[in-house]
């Protein structure tokens, strides 16, 4: 379908949209709230990098991690420029030369983009990670029928795990627990990059749930526990697993599945559900194979999500840190 508000002229967003747009898509998830990209805007396109410096070599030695939250990113800045009134035409490795170089992004002008661009991008600011117990997800249906829309031109599956599965993913996530307890490079990682409070990445202290909690969800990467609290005390977890899987395994479809993942995890945002990304059982391989026996298709298991639905009662919680933007960004001098 040809949308007809597209002008086909290329044209360049001015300076403070190209802050405000990256601004905002500095919100996208990532491993750990590392935040593993660079961005750098030449006067007319926008690179994005990944930044190995924030590789975690123990979780995530293959760098699959770090691609699929640069993805992440990459979907939230187009989000935020067609907000804006940009329309993003994006080359993914532009140049095989130069690995760490994933993606330009080039633009129009987009005067009316669709109205579900528009509420995924005001969802930007309010999605959150939720690792507390959840009522079970209203209008499930609705919202696989949209995710399955905006995974499907990545080339990536969406699939919903039956509610049987719980108790097997509940076993498979306890098994990669104790596979990484005495795994020292592990747990300096993880305990580098969570539990702690102030700092611009990482997963802050208050994200992070009490052992309690942990134990009425069942399914979740055991990091290190907050101080002892119960909060949705009276809660049962029934919310519900998705899963992205690719076709295979490359940096361009973990660059999609991250692309993939923001959409999804906006779209929950969108229809007022809560989220939560879990890759510590794509990580472990016979717990991937696990996951991968789930689903309905052939297909490469790379990031579980739990949906489900917050109290509507409670306060909206603080919003994880992020780094400067001039950490982030390389803009023309003026
Ligand atoms: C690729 C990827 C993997 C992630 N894996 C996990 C995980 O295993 N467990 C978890 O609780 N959160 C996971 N997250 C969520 C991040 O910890 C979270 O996005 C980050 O701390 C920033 O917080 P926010 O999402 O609330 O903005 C993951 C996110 C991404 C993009």
């Amino acid at each position: 379908m040809t949308d007809t508000s597209l002008s086909p002229v290329r044209s360049v967003p001015d300076r403070s949209t190209v802050l405000a747009a990256v601004r905002s898509a500095g919100r996208a998830p990532s491993l750990h709230n590392t935040q593993p990209w660079r961005w750098v805007f030449d006067g007319t396109r926008l690179h994005l990098y990944r930044d190995n410096d924030r590789l975690l070599t123990s979780a995530d030695p293959l760098g699959r991690q770090l691609v699929i939250s640069c993805g992440a990113m990459l979907h939230h800045v187009r989000t935020a420029f067609a907000a804006k009134g940009w329309h993003t035409d994006t080359t993914r490795l532009p140049d095989t030369g130069h690995p760490d170089y994933l993606a330009v992004v080039e633009f129009r002008p987009w005067p009316e983009p669709p109205i579900g661009v528009l509420a995924r991008a005001r969802a930007i600011d309010k999605r959150r990670t939720d690792r507390l117990p959840l009522y079970a997800p209203t209008g499930l249906s609705q919202l696989l029928h949209a995710g399955r829309m905006l995974v499907t031109p990545h080339d990536i599956e969406l699939d919903l795990l039956h509610e049987d599965a719980r108790a097997k993913l509940t076993a498979a996530s306890d098994h990669t627990t104790a596979v990484r307890r005495y795994d020292m490079e592990y747990q300096a990682e993880l305990h580098w990059w969570a539990g702690h409070s102030g700092d611009p990445e990482g997963v802050p202290r208050e994200s992070l749930v009490s052992d309690a909690e942990f134990t009425r969800v069942g399914v979740g990467r055991n990091f290190p526990a907050a101080p002892h609290s119960a909060r949705r005390g009276d809660l049962e977890d029934h919310a519900r697993l998705l899963v992205l899987s690719s076709p295979s395994e490359s940096v361009t479809t973990w660059l999609h599945t991250g692309e993939a993942l923001s959409a999804v995890l906006l779209e929950c945002t969108t229809a007022g559900l809560a989220s939560c990304s879990m890759t510590h059982i794509t990580e472990v391989p016979s717990v991937r194979k696990v996951i991968a026996g789930m689903l309905p298709h052939p297909g490469i298991p790379q990031v579980v999500i739990r949906v489900g639905s917050a109290p509507d009662d409670e306060s909206e919680t603080a919003p994880t840190p992020r780094r400067p933007l001039t950490d982030i960004l390389t803009m023309p001098h003026d």
